[in-house]
């Protein structure tokens, strides 16, 4: 089939079939595929590129992830934990910048009891004009569900990996299908919900068609992925990225052609991973940019990885200078709080 049919029928009816053989098509076709997935997303989302400040809140976590620089084991990690009041008024400040949306993201840390993220989103919401995204783990329907009452508009919990075998080898003590449980709960409460994995965890093409196929059956309104980066701090220090790097980045346009309507992010491990790398993934298949605002001093000790970029830039500088990239890549600066899109795509 020709290239151009072969992504038609990907975006028309996509199955784990075309997934593959887009994934196993030659590196002189990457163009073709990367214009596609772009102008998916341009029509779909108008060349708007929505700005989120990601606040992380804590770097304690009880889980002990075998790639993740913050787990419970890792030792040499400064542990902090903001303040109820050192969130609000950061959440604040990042409106005050620009920002419509602030993502609070944290290890999955006790102290955070549905009860206490509430009480925040609610006060984040009374003091400024935000819509508010939680990554921070882990809660029963009931806590979701508190949580939408208390203002939270978005959840993002990766599954990581859609194999049920290295779920459980690498998240010791968490099963897989507490973690999709978890992830219909979000949806069932009326929270946005986003998903996704790390590319890479898995060391096959086979795998990674599934952990694409399984973003779509979710229905997720956010796709969040990223590659796997080697944490000298894990026990996966050693690890070696198994494929060409172009399948990272064709794995986004794929997820763009066969989830046209998904807010999807070009994240920070793309920058880890490769010069450039974030705005590759915008060039390509993202609409959403995600900049973080915690405090400097926080900051610099919450390492999932190593990371390359912006760890040492201010909230300020890090929200002037992406506004600025997003246009001169030709995009919009989202003004609105960049809700989901996925209910009316399938309206209209
Ligand atoms: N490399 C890339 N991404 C990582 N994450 C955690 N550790 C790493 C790593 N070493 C990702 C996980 C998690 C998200 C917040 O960060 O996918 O869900």
């Amino acid at each position: 089939m020709k290239t151009q049919s072969l992504l038609m029928e990907l975006y028309k009816n996509p199955t784990a079939e075309l997934v593959y053989s887009v994934l196993t098509l030659d590196e002189r076709f990457s163009d073709e595929i990367h214009e596609f997935s772009a102008n998916v997303r341009n029509k779909v989302h108008d060349r708007v590129i929505h700005l989120r400040g990601i606040i992380e809140i804590s770097n304690y976590c009880i889980h002990n992830c075998s790639y993740c620089g913050i787990g419970r084991e890792c030792s040499g990690v400064n542990r902090y934990r903001m303040s109820e009041g050192e969130i609000i008024e950061n959440a604040v400040y990042a409106n005050a910048l620009g920002y419509k949306t602030v993502v609070l993201q944290s290890g999955e840390d006790s102290y955070f009891s549905a009860e206490t993220l509430g009480r925040i989103v609610q006060n984040i919401k009374k003091k400024a004009d935000v819509a508010v995204t939680l990554s921070c783990g882990e809660y029963s329907l009931d806590e979701y569900r508190f949580l939408h009452q208390s203002g939270c508009d978005r959840y993002l919990l990766r599954f990581e990996t859609s194999s049920e075998e290295i779920y459980s080898k690498m998240h010791e003590g968490q099963k897989f299908q507490e973690r999709i449980q978890s992830l219909h709960s979000i949806y069932e409460s009326g929270i946005q919900t986003g998903s996704g994995f790390l590319i890479g965890i898995t060391p096959d093409l086979v795998s990674l068609t599934d952990d694409i196929m399984l973003c779509r059956s979710l229905d997720l309104d956010m796709i969040g992925c990223g590659p796997l980066i080697a944490d000298p701090a894990t026990s996966m220090k050693d690890f070696i990225f198994p494929f060409e790097k172009e399948i990272a980045f064709r794995t986004m346009a794929i997820m763009r052609i066969i989830c046209p309507w998904a807010h999807i992010p070009a994240t920070t491990a793309f920058d880890a991973f490769s010069p450039q790398g974030r705005v590759k993934v915008l060039d390509s298949a993202a609409n959403v940019f995600m900049p973080n605002v915690t405090p400097l001093k926080f900051k610099l000790n919450y390492n999932l990885y190593p990371k390359k970029t912006s760890v040492d830039e201010s909230a300020e500088l890090s929200f002037e200078s992406s506004k600025k990239l997003i246009e001169s890549r030709g995009f919009i600066t989202g003004q609105g709080y960049g809700h989901s899109i996925r209910k009316g795509y399938f309206q209209s």
